[in-house]
């Protein structure tokens, strides 16, 4: 085990040997100034558990140390040590942050106390941090999948990105994943233990959402009962992502640029000013540039985001994605759900690979949820998918593809359609074959043997289908 690093600051010589001496402990290392300058040395790489300091000493005091040492290192508890006399300093030293104090003159036991708390709450802290720093990691291993070029692309980009603090603007069609690429962004940074706020541009009204940024102070406006803190502000330290920023009125586009050129501003209702520290991220369904033509988006704004960009193709142009994130989504609900579903035939999963997706990912990500949480067996059918589909597109999707008869398409009228609905039986043999093929590890002999057709009449089915791009090698 290592030891805790207790750093003891008291400009009374006797008073520091005797603090030093009452806290020689095996697991405790123990180091005493007499400056709170040079405590300050050793604060200010993060090694230290506890900051023990006297309140009254010459040159920089005890409250001054706490918030340069709490600056330094914002995990540090910090123990303040008093006079009676001065215990209304304790209560203020306190709010600033410290975390308890003791008074002068105190037992060996107080002081143990007091210290083993801090230290405890110590490691709970450095714990919590490690566990987000985990849980950060996690997210971006497991959650966000992509195997196309397209999304290598991607992912090489927001690694690119995520350690610095450059905005980035997020672009993409509605649900194919710009919500992750921002987290994603946000978990791979510096900032990964700070907050990652969100703010939806186009779900507030231009008043509300300028609030909702900013702030506003008690009274600003009818209804301004509190003062409140924007996410400006909430997201000090960490990132704001602007969802939808395509949707800001033009008022409140000025206001933002000048907040992310001079990173200050004020409340609404304030005059004080207030600087922050924030990364933003940015994102649009919209064809930005069309906006700024049409006079709806600031082409300065649009620059002060647009430093670097990330694009999300649809899923359409990255079908090689689909497999993947169909077993993603599978997986996901099953485990929420503890259903029965594990897998998802190959003919199945050929139709959601020939289905265009025109709501992305998320829209993919639904119809697994329906199809596991309705699945009543094993494995995910074909025409199980067909039915979760809309309608339209799932017939588009059963148009023929075997060259077999041809097979009359809307001028048939009802009936004839009707009677095509057995379509997917072809579907049906086409899975059964790859299923006895793979079986049998690929073996044709065996594989039409059990099937009880020619080996001929297999292969013949085999490459009809590989050219219809229906089945894969086998
Ligand atoms: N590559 C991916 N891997 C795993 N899940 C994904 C992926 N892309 C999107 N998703 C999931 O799809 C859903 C939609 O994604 P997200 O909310 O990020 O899209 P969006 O682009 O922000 O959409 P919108 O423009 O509608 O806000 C989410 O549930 C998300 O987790
Ligand atoms: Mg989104």
């Amino acid at each position: 085990m290592p030891k805790d690093k207790v750093v003891v600051v008291d400009d009374d010589e006797f008073m520091r040997d005797s603090l030093m001496e009452a806290l020689q402990r095996p697991d405790l290392n123990v180091v005493g100034f007499s400056r709170a300058a040079d405590a300050l040395d050793a604060v200010s790489d993060g090694s230290a558990s506890v900051l023990l300091t006297d309140m009254r000493m010459p040159e920089m005091d005890g409250m001054e140390l706490l918030l340069e040492a709490r600056r330094l290192d914002p995990k540090l508890p910090v123990v303040m040590m008093t006079a009676f006399a001065t215990v209304e300093t304790a209560v203020e030293a306190m709010k600033r942050g410290a975390f308890d104090y003791v008074m002068k003159p105190f037992k060996a036991e107080e002081l143990d106390l007091a210290i083993n708390r801090a230290l405890e709450r110590h490691r709970l802290i450095t714990e919590n941090e490690y566990l987000r720093d985990e849980l950060a990691k996690k997210f971006r291993n497991a959650d966000f999948v992509g195997k196309s070029a397209a999304m290598k692309a991607v992912f090489e980009e927001i690694r690119q990105a995520a350690p610095t603090s450059a905005t980035v603007f997020i672009r993409g069609e509605s649900g194919t994943g710009k919500e992750l690429v921002a987290r994603s962004i946000h978990a791979q940074s510096p900032r990964r233990g700070r907050p990652l706020v969100k703010v939806n541009c186009a779900a507030l009204s231009a008043g509300v959402l300028e609030s909702e940024l900013f702030g506003h102070e008690k009274g600003a406006f009818t209804g301004a009962d509190k003062r409140r803190i924007g996410r400006f502000e909430m997201a000090d330290g960490g990132t704001l992502f602007l969802d939808e920023v395509s949707e800001m009125d033009l008022n409140l586009q000025g206001k933002l640029l000048r907040v992310l050129q001079e990173k200050e501003f004020e409340r609404v209702g304030s005059s004080e000013t207030i600087s922050v520290d924030v990364r933003i991220l940015a994102s649009s369904n919209r064809d930005l540039e069309k906006s700024i033509e049409a006079g709806e988006f600031r082409q300065d704004l649009y620059y002060r985001l647009n430093v670097i960009s990330v694009e999300l193709p649809p899923l359409r142009e990255r079908k090689a994605d689909i497999p993947a994130l169909a077993r993603h989504f599978l997986e996901r609900h099953r485990r929420e759900e503890g259903v029965r579903v594990r897998d998802v035939s190959d003919g199945a999963m050929e139709l959601l690979c020939r289905y265009d997706w025109p709501g992305n990912v998320r829209e993919l990500a639904n119809v697994m949820e329906r199809l596991v949480v309705l699945g009543r067996a094993d494995v995910i059918e074909a025409s199980q998918v067909e039915n979760a589909l809309p309608k339209n597109a799932a017939r588009g999707l059963f148009k023929p593809s075997s060259g077999e008869a041809p097979v009359p398409d809307g001028g048939g009228g009802e009936e004839k359609g009707a009677a095509f609905r057995i379509r997917p039986l072809d579907d049906v043999e086409r899975e059964f074959i790859v299923a006895t093929l793979r079986h049998f590890d690929g073996a044709r002999a065996k594989s039409a043997e059990s099937l009880g057709i020619s080996e001929r009449s297999l292969r013949d089915r085999l490459k009809r289908w590989q050219e219809a791009g229906l089945v894969g090698e086998v």
